[in-house]
């Protein structure tokens, strides 16, 4: 037996603020004891009692609701710790995420260096340099994985240099494989920025990224300056942002994507402010804008 909290994404006009219910044993031996409702948030938390978390997954699969997760709580904690639990959560379900794909670029690495050593005797070149390129990209991954993480947590000191931002902007539009049709709008002359280039780079990938994960057909790109600061703008004319998530994008963990772990933007910001830097976002269509010093 042991307490859990159920948490659901739920749309809120369908809830109350928040309930306290004292339920008798189901069939299953679950015990609700409380809703709680986060009507900023769009969750639903429910604290109950049960035999285990089996009972509660199946219990729920019979009802045809699916959770988005479950965990198991060491107390009756009070609704308002219900937030700060999920959170912890959903950051330890990040970390997950982040080691089981290091571990996953880890095997290919592996399993590549041994293919390497079993050639080396045929001295077939070309089937050699196959595997190097394939270790080679495993460790672009995990470096790229690491960064993330650091990004995230803000560690990693910058390496500023002189940069091209319309070079920025080239190498990081040729990590997408995507029909999405690119514009730019740039002064005639090369725009030069003194900053991290990998880091500001990242950036561009994900505002980039989610503009090709919500679909959008078109981005354009303006660049514009004066003497001391640079304005990239990203304008798509994808859905748009919902006007209540506007102040909720840059959060760590928010995201409206099944797929998405709701870092890229907050990873974006802490970027930018690293260069002293603002990062800002506006509707109608979606416009993110990025001012740096130069
Ligand atoms: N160009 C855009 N158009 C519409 N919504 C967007 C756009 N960019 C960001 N968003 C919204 O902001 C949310 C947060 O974006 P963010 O990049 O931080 O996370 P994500 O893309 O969901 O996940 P990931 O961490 O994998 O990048 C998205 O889930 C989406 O709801
Ligand atoms: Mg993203």
């Amino acid at each position: 037996m042991g307490y859990f909290l159920a948490v659901k994404k739920v749309d809120p006009k369908f809830f109350p603020d928040m309930e306290s219910i004292k339920q008798n044993a189901d069939e299953f031996g679950i015990k609700v004891y409380q809703l709680a409702f986060n009507r900023d948030l769009h969750k639903m938390y429910c604290l109950c009692h049960s035999p285990s978390k089996n009972e509660i997954v199946e219990h729920l699969k019979r009802l045809d609701i699916v959770c988005d997760e479950i965990v198991e709580v060491e107390e009756q904690n009070s609704p308002s710790n219900f937030e700060t639990i999920s959170k912890f959560t959903q950051i330890g379900q990040t970390i997950a995420s982040f080691s089981h794909d290091i571990r996953q670029s880890i095997s290919v690495a592996s399993l590549n260096s041994r293919l390497i050593k079993e050639k080396l005797s045929t001295k077939d070149v070309e089937q050699i340099k196959i595997y190097v390129d394939r270790v080679e990209d495993a460790i672009k991954k995990m470096n790229r994985n690491v960064n993330e993480i650091l990004d995230f947590v803000r560690v990693a000191p910058l390496l500023k240099k002189e940069t091209s931002i319309k070079k920025l902007l080239d190498e990081s539009l040729s990590e997408f494989v995507s029909d999405i049709n690119i514009s730019f709008r740039l002064p005639d002359y090369d725009v030069i920025v003194s900053c991290d280039d990998e880091k500001i780079q990242a950036v561009f990938s994900n505002i980039i990224s989610n503009a090709i994960s919500v679909k959008s057909k078109n981005i354009i790109i303006s660049v514009s300056d004066d003497s001391s600061f640079v304005n990239i703008e990203f304008l798509d004319d994808g859905p748009g942002i919902p006007k209540q998530n506007l102040d909720k994008i840059f959060e760590p963990l928010f995201t409206t994507r099944p797929s998405g772990t709701g870092l890229g933007l907050c990873i974006c910001k802490n970027i930018i402010e690293q260069h002293n830097g603002t990062i800002t976002v506006k509707n109608d269509p979606t416009r993110f804008t990025i001012t740096l010093p130069k």
